[in-house]
């Protein structure tokens, strides 16, 4: 790989791509030169990275040549249709979409916890689902230590990974609200400000959504461990940005709150916030904008043998998507 490698965003515009973008900034990538790339609406647009302005292009076909590694977060169309279109031409994808996850010759990765996967990748590398990350991101360490069988879990998901459209739609829904007019829907199909939504994608005949079960699906593949079940329920709230995860997890050994927090303040990109006396624990609103995910709310679970309940919650634009992605490019230039 090109030491100062030639990058390109895809879906430059939207919500991911702009954090890809100041992730890049702020973690000092050694860009060597930056592509951005959108739909045909967005041709002529002006992004600005590390002080330059530079003109967002529309993608197509051709968009890849001599790039060396591509950020995708422009929906699963875009991915299915460009990704390979880009790996052909010899650029290293990243991808955030649901797209290839699955694919048993895609790497899905989380690098604190597989990151060694990477090195099996042909060309496409799938980042997680964003709900899944979170979530790993404080079970993984846990699993290591004790061995996790299954966990029934309830996410609270911010509207900013549905897009920028739905942050709009949030904002313009509360000023609706308050200024007492009819509400307005374009992106969800019920009122989300005052109100929250327990559909995130699309219902599968099993009952459950797409959404609640990568939790499963994705993380048997991430932590290498096919036995691994989980039973989510998935919930839109009204947050602008970070989401939250309330988790029952069992273990085949028998844990502590106390064991439990010794292995979770040495996890990588984890912070321990949880001190009930003095009202702290972990709030989507303080976890927004930081790298680290915060877990608290630590206790045994009163329902299940060997359980353990906690309380996860992280930028779901950051570790669930932009920061995860530039992880994964960081650890293809070592
Ligand atoms: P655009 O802004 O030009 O529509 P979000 O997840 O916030 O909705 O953002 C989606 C991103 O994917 C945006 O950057 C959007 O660009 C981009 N995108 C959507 N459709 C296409 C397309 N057909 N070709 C390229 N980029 C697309």
């Amino acid at each position: 790989m090109n030491p100062k490698p030639h990058v390109a965003v895809v879906g430059a515009t939207g919500a991911v791509g702009i954090e890809m973008i100041k992730t890049l900034e702020k973690r000092n990538f050694p860009v060597g030169k930056l592509t951005l790339l959108a739909s045909a609406r967005s041709v002529g647009k002006t992004l600005t990275y590390r002080g330059q302005t530079l003109t967002v292009e529309e993608l197509t076909k051709d968009s890849f040549a001599g790039v060396d590694i591509a950020l995708f977060s422009a929906g699963g169309s875009i991915s299915k249709e460009y990704a390979p279109i880009a790996a052909k031409a010899g650029c290293v994808v990243v991808d955030n979409s649901s797209a290839f996850r699955m694919d048993d010759s895609v790497p899905l990765v989380v690098p604190e916890i597989n990151a060694a996967d990477i090195k099996g990748h042909k060309n496409i590398i799938a980042n997680p689902n964003c709900t899944t990350a979170i979530t790993l991101m404080a079970l993984y360490p846990l699993h290591k230590a004790f061995g996790v069988k299954r966990i029934f879990a309830s996410s609270y998901q911010a509207v900013s990974g549905t897009g920028a459209k739905a942050i709009e739609e949030l904002k313009r829904q509360v000023e609706e609200v308050v200024a007492g007019q009819p509400v307005t829907k374009e992106v969800y199909p019920h009122q989300i400000a005052f109100n929250v939504l327990p559909h995130v994608d699309v219902f599968l005949p099993s009952g459950y959504t797409k959404e609640e079960e990568k939790m499963e699906n994705e993380g048997r593949k991430i932590m290498h461990h096919p036995g691994f079940r989980a039973s989510v329920t998935c919930v839109r709230v009204p947050v602008y940005r970070a989401h939250s995860v309330a988790v029952s997890a069992e273990f085949e050994k028998p844990v502590t709150v106390e064991a439990a927090r010794a292995v979770l303040c040495k996890a990588p990109g984890l912070d321990v916030v949880d001190d009930p006396a003095k009202k702290e624990y972990p709030l989507p609103l303080y976890a927004a904008e930081k790298y680290n995910c915060q877990v608290g709310r630590l206790r045994k679970d009163s329902a299940l043998d060997n359980g353990l309940c906690f309380w996860v919650a992280g930028d779901q634009l950051l570790k669930g998507a932009a920061l995860n992605a530039v992880q994964i490019a960081e650890e293809l230039l070592k």
